[in-house]
C-alpha cells in the first residue's frame, strides 16, 4: 500500500521532470505561495510530523526556532548521509522520486525563509547524487529554482553536496563542520543549528523523508496528514526491511501498524526459521526478542514502552541461526571503526568493547567479561559529544539483557554453542 511518500515510487522514469508533472510533482506550489511562511510552520505543527532520521523531533518546532532578521542567512540542509547499518529507505526517495525531495525542499525552505538549500550525501550515493544533480537542473530550466520562482518573487538556490563516506558525518554537526570544509567532527550542542549551523548561521537540518512528507502537508493540510497514524505518531513512515526475511524491501506504512502484521503481510515473515530478534530502528537502537516485538506497534510510544526506539526505521530481522554474540561484536567492530575518537568514552569504549566482543565470540572470554561490557556501556552512554557512543551502548546492554545465556554459554564452553551446535540443547535442558 503507497500514501504520502511513496504513491510514485513504482513509476517508470519518474526522476524525469516531465513524467513526474504528469504524477502530480509540485502541485504544491500554488498553494505553498499562496500562503505565508508562518502560516506553513503552523499546518507542518498541526500536521505532527517528526523526523525521520532518528530522533523524532518535532519538524514543525524546530522551524519555528529559527530566528528571522538576524541580519545572517538561513540555511536548509537536508540530510542524505544514510549510513545506519540496517537503514535504506531515504536511498530509495532518492532513487525513484528526486522531484519530490526538490519540491519538499522549496516548501520547507519556503517557510523557514531561507534562499539557500544543501543536500549532504552519503559519499557512496554517486547514483543517486547524478539523478539528484540531473532533477535539479531540469527544475531549474523549468523556473522551478534559481530567481523568482514560478514568478512568485521567491528565490532558491539549491546545491547537492557529496561527503566522503564517514557515518559520523550524518550526526547533524559533524555534517555541518564537513559541508564547511572541515572534518566530519560533532559540535557540543548548544548551539543547536537553528540558531547557529551552517557558517554560524541559523540551520535547519532535516532528513530526506521528513522532507518529502512536506509537499502531502501543504497540499492536504497538517489535518489531512493526521489521517495517518496515531494521535501521537502522525503520518507515515518508512521501514527499510533486510536480514532473515522473505520480501526485504523498503515499505510505507501508517504509524501504529502492528508489527506482526506488518511482518507478515508485507514481509512475508522469516525465510522459514523462527524468529529470534528484530532491530526495528537501525544498528544503533536496542534489540528485542521476539516475543517482545509481536505486541508492539510501529509507532514512537509504543517502541519506548517496548525498551527500543523506532530511530531511522532500518528494521533488521535475525533468525535462529545467528549468534547474539557475534551480532554484537559485528556491530562493536563498525562503532569502533566509525567513532571519530574526539572524546575518550567514545573512542575508548568502543574500541575496548570490539576487544572484548571479539575474544568472547572466539571462546577466549574472561569471566568479567559480560560485566566489563556492561560496564562500559555505562561509561559511554551520555557522556560525550554527540550520542554516537549511546549508539553502541544501547545494543551492549540489550543483548546482553536479552541472550545473557549465549554470553555466559560462550564462556562456559571457551567456543560459540553454535559451531558445536549445542545450543539448541543448553537451552531446552
Ligand atoms: C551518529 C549519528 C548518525 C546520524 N546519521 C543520520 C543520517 O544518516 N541521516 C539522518 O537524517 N540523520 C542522522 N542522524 C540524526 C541527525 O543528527 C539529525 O537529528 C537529523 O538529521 C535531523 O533531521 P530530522 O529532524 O528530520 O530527523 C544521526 C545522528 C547520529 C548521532
Ligand atoms: S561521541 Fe564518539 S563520534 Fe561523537 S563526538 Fe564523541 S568521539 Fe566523536
Amino acid at each position: 500500500m503507497t500514501f504520502v511518500l511513496t504513491k510514485n515510487c513504482e513509476v517508470q522514469n519518474m526522476p524525469q521532470l516531465e513524467v513526474a508533472r504528469k504524477h502530480g510533482a509540485y502541485a504544491s506550489l500554488e498553494k505553498l505561495f499562496a500562503r505565508q511562511p508562518k502560516d506553513i510552520i503552523e499546518e507542518v505543527k498541526t500536521s505532527g510530523l517528526r523526523g525521520r532520521g532518528g530522533a523524532g523531533f518535532p519538524t514543525g518546532m524546530k522551524w519555528s526556532f529559527v530566528p528571522q532578521n538576524t541580519g545572517k542567512p538561513i540555511y536548509l540542509v537536508v540530510n542524505a548521509d544514510e549510513s545506519e547499518p540496517g537503514t535504506f529507505k531515504d536511498r530509495f526517495l532518492l532513487e525513484r522520486d528526486p522531484h519530490l525531495l526538490i519540491e519538499g525542499i522549496i516548501a520547507a525552505s519556503y517557510a523557514i525563509g531561507s534562499h539557500t538549500a544543501y543536500v549532504y550525501f552519503r559519499g557512496e550515493f554517486y547514483r543517486q547524487w547524478e539523478l539528484f544533480e540531473k532533477a535539479c537542473a531540469e527544475a531549474r530550466a523549468a523556473g522551478l529554482i534559481g530567481k523568482n520562482i514560478l514568478g512568485k518573487g521567491y528565490d532558491l538556490e539549491i546545491y547537492a553536496h557529496r561527503g566522503a563516506g564517514a557515518y559520523i558525518c550524518g550526526e547533524e554537526t559533524a555534517l555541518l563542520s564537513s559541508l564547511e570544509g572541515g572534518r566530519g567532527y560533532p559540535r557540543i550542542k548548544p548551539p543547536f543549528p537553528a540558531i547557529e549551523g551552517l557558517f554560524a548561521c541559523p540551520t535547519i537540518v532535516n532528513n530526506v523523508e521528513t522532507i518529502c512528507a512536506v509537499p502531502y502537508i501543504v497540499r492536504e493540510g497538517g489535518a489531512g496528514y493526521r489521517k495517518f497514524g496515531t494521535e501521537k505518531s502522525s503520518g507515515t513512515k518508512l521501514f527499510s526491511v533486510c536480514g532473515h526475511v522473505k520480501k526485504p524491501g523498503v515499505y510505507e506504512v501508517p504509524l501504529g501498524t502492528p508489527f506482526k502484521s506488518f511482518f507478515k503481510d508485507y514481509c512475508g515473515g522469516t525465510n522459514g526459521r523462527p524468529l529470534k530478534a528484530v532491530i526495528v530502528g537501525g544498528s544503533s537502537v536496542p534489540v528485542l526478542t521476539a516475543e517482545q516485538v509481536m505486541t508492539m506497534t510501529l509507532d514512537y510510544e509504543a517502541a519506548q514502552i517496548a525498551g527500543t526506539l523506532l530511530g531511522s526505521g532500518g528494521m533488521i530481522i535475525v533468525d535462529d541461526s545467528v549468534c547474539a554474540v557475534e551480532a554484537l561484536a559485528d556491530l562493536a567492530r563498525f562503532y569502533a571503526h566509525e567513532s571519530c575518537g574526539q572524546c575518550t568514552p567514545c573512542r575508548e569504549g568502543t574500541g575496548w568493547s570490539k576487544k572484548i566482543l571479539d575474544r568472547l565470540e572466539a571462546g577466549r572470554g574472561e569471566d568479567s567479561d559480560i560485566s566489563l561490557l556492561l560496564q562500559l556501556a555505562d561509561n559511554m552512554g551520555g557522556k560525550t559529544i554527540c550520542t554516537f557512543a549511546d549508539a553502541l551502548a544501547m545494543p551492549i546492554r540489550s543483548w546482553i539483557k536479552c541472550f545473557r545465556t549465549e554470553f555466559e554459554d560462550h564462556l562456559r564452553l571457551k567456543t560459540c554453542p553454535m559451531k558445536i551446535g549445542t545450543l539448541n540443547s543448553i537451552r531446552s535442558s
